[in-house]
């Protein structure tokens, strides 16, 4: 078979672009690399889309009349999305990245799911392996579109509460098996075979119906704090959806990019489910953070409240301080703050270290991203096995937002819903200091007995304006620093 130059230099453009696509994935695994893997990753992406256009040099002659109208919506398409995309991504809130990762998750099995009834619609797909390779993309790309919807919902404070109903799993399991049955019957029917009670596209309407209900009931009961999970596994999902689209439409690029996805969507699920001590089937299966069977009244001693300004000046006369910071300095917004302390007590000579904790905030990679955005050296960051050991000889730990990442309890009881998780060693060091706003409790919805220990004080407010009065505190003292 004879191929033109067009479709010759779409192959070449689509295999560089694979090779950029995973390149770029491989330059993501460190904070110090990741916008340049992410850059190159986008040029990848943009070499893929500019050469699709050069299938308009080898369309059928049936599809000729129309080639005009869909290079324009092609180019609208992409006006408008892209255009969405830069407005919004420049726009978002650091805490609110993972809602933003749901929607365009979704996007991506909604376009996976889309390609497919293109094909399904079109009668397009030819022989038994292409059509289910089509149904089997069509059915994830749909429930990860539906799931992902009702994941973004449930992080944006839509729906608020998980909706749990008697026999939730069988019903869930039903519409599986009549998705997949659906699927068989569409398969039967496309290959020859003859089904009287109904025509072949409310047949697929129904497919797809019924597969978007079976993403929506899958992930109304999972608790909102696990949607970070749940959106890795969507992720996953919709990576697998493209990369099956992708053999269908003898697409080399869509294939890898999809694979990759996948590959990488799961891997970071597995990830976050060791880093919790927890099993995805636990995730998917069981209600976490709703209702903690916590022991109250186990906790021993009491909350010793101090003022931000007193610790800030214990910090500077200090010779070591490690600072771990959760969700809250994220949803405070007081990474600059911190870092302009940081950097006070460094020219006061003082030793001072970041201890990462893999799930510290809501999603993979957040305190190192907010670090990162304040201009924290990546020399002085350190994830938990690196630095885990110092705590119990460092004078200071500064918890700032931090709470499920530095609870003791997940060594000792067996009970806690947090048991077995690895935690940061907080509560080793001589002194530590917690900056939260009051009695919040974290993620996991229990006490952290840290909070109660002899060697613990508590300074409240929200971490950016606690750090405003360490700062002006330290200050007062003559600091070097700017
Ligand atoms: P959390 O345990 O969620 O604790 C955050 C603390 O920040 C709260 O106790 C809250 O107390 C405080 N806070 C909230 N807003 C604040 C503000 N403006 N200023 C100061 N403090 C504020 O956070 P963490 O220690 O980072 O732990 C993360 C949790 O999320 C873990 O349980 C982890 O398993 C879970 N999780 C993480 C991920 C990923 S990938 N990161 C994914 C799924 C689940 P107050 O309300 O009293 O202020």
């Amino acid at each position: 078979m004879l191929i033109t130059v067009s479709q010759l230099i779409i192959g070449i453009v689509d295999l560089a672009a694979a090779f950029l696509f995973m390149y770029g994935l491989k330059r993501m695994s460190s904070p110090v690399t990741a916008p340049s893997g992410i850059f190159v990753a986008g040029i990848g992406m943009l070499g893929a889309v500019l050469a699709s256009f050069l299938y308009a040099f080898s369309v059928e002659t049936t599809a000729k009349p129309h080639l005009l109208m869909n290079l324009g919506l092609g180019v609208a398409a992409l006006a408008i999305g892209g255009g969405v995309a830069w407005w919004v991504g420049k726009r978002v809130a650091m805490t609110a990245m993972p809602q933003m990762v749901a929607i365009y998750n979704g996007m991506g099995g909604g376009a996976a799911g889309a390609i497919a009834a293109v094909e399904l619609f079109g009668d397009k797909a030819h022989g038994a392996t292409q059509l289910a390779v089509t149904l089997l993309g069509a059915l994830i790309g749909a429930v990860s579109l539906s799931g992902s919807l009702i994941a973004w919902a449930k992080l944006d404070g839509v729906l608020k509460k998980p909706l749990r109903i008697k026999g939730q799993q069988i019903i869930n399991a039903t519409v599986l098996l009549g998705t997949i049955a659906v699927g068989g019957t569409i398969l039967f029917a496309a290959l020859g075979g003859t089904v009287g009670f109904i025509a072949m596209p409310q047949l697929i309407y129904l497919f797809f119906g019924l597969a978007l209900v079976f993403g929506i009931l899958m992930t109304l009961p999972i608790g909102g704090a696990d949607m970070p999970v749940v959106i890795s596994i969507y992720n996953a999902f919709t990576g697998l959806a493209v990369g099956l689209e992708g053999f269908v439409l003898e697409n080399p690029a869509l294939m890898i990019a999809g694979m990759v996805v996948g590959a990488a969507g799961l891997l970071l699920t597995l990830l976050m489910a060791k880093a919790m001590n927890r099993s995805v089937a636990n995730v998917l299966f069981t209600n976490f953070g709703d209702a903690p069977k916590q022991k109250q009244g186990a906790i021993k001693g009491s909350l010793k409240p101090v003022e931000a300004g007193d610790a800030g000046i214990f910090m500077r006369y200090a010779s070591s301080v490690i600072i771990v910071p959760g969700y809250g300095l994220a949803a405070a917004q007081g990474q600059e703050k911190l870092y302009e302390f940081v950097k006070l007590l460094i020219s006061d000579g003082v030793s001072v270290k970041f201890a990462i904790h893999p799930v510290a905030g809501r999603m993979p990679g957040q305190m190192d991203v907010l670090l990162a955005e304040a201009g924290v050296p990546y020399d002085l960051i350190f994830q938990l096995e690196d630095i885990n050991d110092e705590f119990k000889t460092t004078d200071v730990a500064l918890v700032i937002g931090a709470n499920d990442v530095v609870n003791p309890e997940a060594r000792t009881d067996k009970g806690s819903p947090i048991y077995g998780m690895p935690i940061l060693n907080a509560d080793m060091a001589k002194k530590v200091y917690v900056v939260k706003r009051g009695e919040g409790k974290g993620y996991a919805g229990i006490v952290n007995p840290l909070f109660y220990g002899d060697n613990c004080d508590m300074v409240y407010g929200d971490a950016a304006a606690v750090m405003g009065s360490m700062i002006e505190a330290v200050r007062g003292l003559g600091a070097k620093a700017a």
